[in-house]
């Protein structure tokens, strides 16, 4: 029977006799304005790049699939699950985490707090806070939509989007924060904390 070599796989793309460059990946991802250079495995989410290796543990882990919200950060300004997000797919993206929110209103010096941050804490708007962060950092982005006109489901499309900038009354907060849950139901509070920064 003829026999044939056996092909080699030692060489093409990601096969340089090192396995590592068949399973890792080097990024920088700029985090509250930071450049942070990583090597990844291709495996890491956005979150765990900012938990287990840039100990930014203010963005939780609650269901680690896309449904709680609790580690919700703006990627290049919008909002987004960063549980859902390979890191490697965001080399050069723009990351603000709960933790340089306030930089996003100018320069925090003294602890000095987002102004969401500060009508939270006047409205007791949570309880364990858990899913904090991530309710934070989902209505910046939330009023940053709103601002845009960009509608919700609850928002009258008469003029057809993109309209004007939708008003944030009660039920188009709830609505556009119903990705963020709370097991703790500080839902009334979180909702007159937002209500209260866009008056
Ligand atoms: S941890 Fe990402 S949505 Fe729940
Ligand atoms: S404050 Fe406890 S989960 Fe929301």
């Amino acid at each position: 029977m003829a026999t044939h070599p056996a092909p080699d796989r030692s060489t093409g793309p990601g096969r340089s006799g090192d396995p590592d460059r068949t399973t890792t990946s080097t990024v920088t991802l700029r985090v509250n304005g930071v450049p942070r250079r990583l090597t990844l495995d291709n495996r890491t989410t956005v979150l765990d790049a900012l938990r287990e290796h840039l100990d930014l543990t203010g963005a939780k882990k609650g269901c680690d699939h896309g449904q709680c919200g609790a580690c919700t950060v703006l990627v290049d300004g919008r909002r987004t699950n960063s549980c859902l997000l390979p890191a490697v797919a965001h080399d050069g993206a723009e990351i603000t985490t709960v933790e340089g929110l306030a930089e996003l209103v100018g320069p925090a010096e003294g602890g000095a707090l987002h102004p969401l941050q500060q009508a939270f804490v006047d409205r007791d708007g949570f309880q364990c806070g858990y899913c904090t962060p991530g309710q934070l950092c989902s209505a910046v982005g939330a009023i940053s939509e709103a601002a845009a006109g960009h509608p919700s489901y609850v928002t009258s499309l008469t003029a057809g989007p993109p309209g004007p900038p939708v008003p944030l009354s009660p039920d188009e907060i709830r609505e556009r924060m119903s990705g963020n849950l709370c097991r703790c139901g500080a839902y009334p509070n979180i909702v007159g904390a937002i209500e209260d920064v866009t008056r």
